[in-house]
């Protein structure tokens, strides 16, 4: 199955958000593509609208992009995994490169999430990501592994989990496209070493209508992670066309 999805990050407006998801809604009318998972992770504003416009059966995967990982208590301006659930959520982004940057995720916080969104029984959504001075020196794959071991670490059974590779250097309007050869040495030690485990691992960063089918290619890659590209209807739906061409 390749999971095929998207983050909002810090967009859209309820009207918005409603458009977006309508236009899905008709799209997965007679069920997702087949071989194909979608998911889509609002901000959490609009996490009810879009899950009550898709319905509690949709066959899209709907998400946080974080949550703390006490259940409940005094963190002003968090949200717990329970909190998340009971809004519609079954997937959890964590430790994305923004939130290591900007909010000051750790690897410890990012096994802490993990931890609480498995012990909820939704699907945690791992983020791992190299900076460019890293991949320049050829340390990408001693880092992601690392990364990824912690995030894991004192998780047994690892079957519900999404691993995402997002470089760094290839998120966002200021990321270079990845090719192939640049991340097929990544992609080949994490399936090497959690493929048959896992329940995914997805390329993200800078995945567009062009490099999709190719990247999808590469051995290992079991999904895309998409920022500006399938933020319009249009584009995620030519997305998930594309990853269903593949199968
Ligand atoms: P872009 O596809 O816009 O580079 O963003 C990728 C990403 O960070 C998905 O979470």
């Amino acid at each position: 199955m390749l999971w095929v999805g998207t983050s909002w990050k810090m967009n859209k407006t309820l009207a918005e958000a409603t458009d977006f998801t309508n236009g899905l809604l008709d799209a997965v009318a007679g069920g997702a593509p087949a071989g194909v998972q979608p998911f889509i992770i609002p901000p959490a504003t609009a996490l009810t609208t879009v899950r009550a416009i898709l319905g509690p059966d949709s066959p899209v995967e709907v998400g946080v992009q974080n949550a703390h990982w006490e259940d409940a208590g005094a963190w002003t301006g968090e949200i717990s995994v329970p909190q998340a659930a009971d809004a519609g959520a079954s997937l959890v982004e964590i430790g994305h490169s923004e939130r290591r940057e900007f909010f000051a995720e750790t690897d410890q916080t990012v096994n802490l999430k993990v931890k609480a969104t498995l012990r909820h029984g939704l699907r945690p959504l791992l983020c791992v990501g190299e900076p460019a001075e890293v991949f320049a020196s050829g340390g990408s794959v001693a880092h992601i592994m690392a990364q990824v071991a912690a995030a894991l670490e004192g998780v047994d059974d690892v079957g519900r989990v999404l691993i995402a590779y997002e470089p760094i250097w290839a998120i966002g309007e200021h990321g270079r496209e990845a090719g192939p050869d640049d991340i097929v040495a990544v992609f080949a030690a994490l399936d090497a070493e959690y493929g048959d485990r896992v329940e995914a691992i997805l390329y993200g960063g800078s995945v567009n209508q062009g490099n999709a089918a190719e990247t999808l290619g590469v051995d290992g890659v079991t999904g895309l992670f998409v920022g500006r590209s399938a933020w319009q209807i249009d584009g995620y739906l030519d997305l998930l066309r594309i990853a269903a061409a593949t199968v």
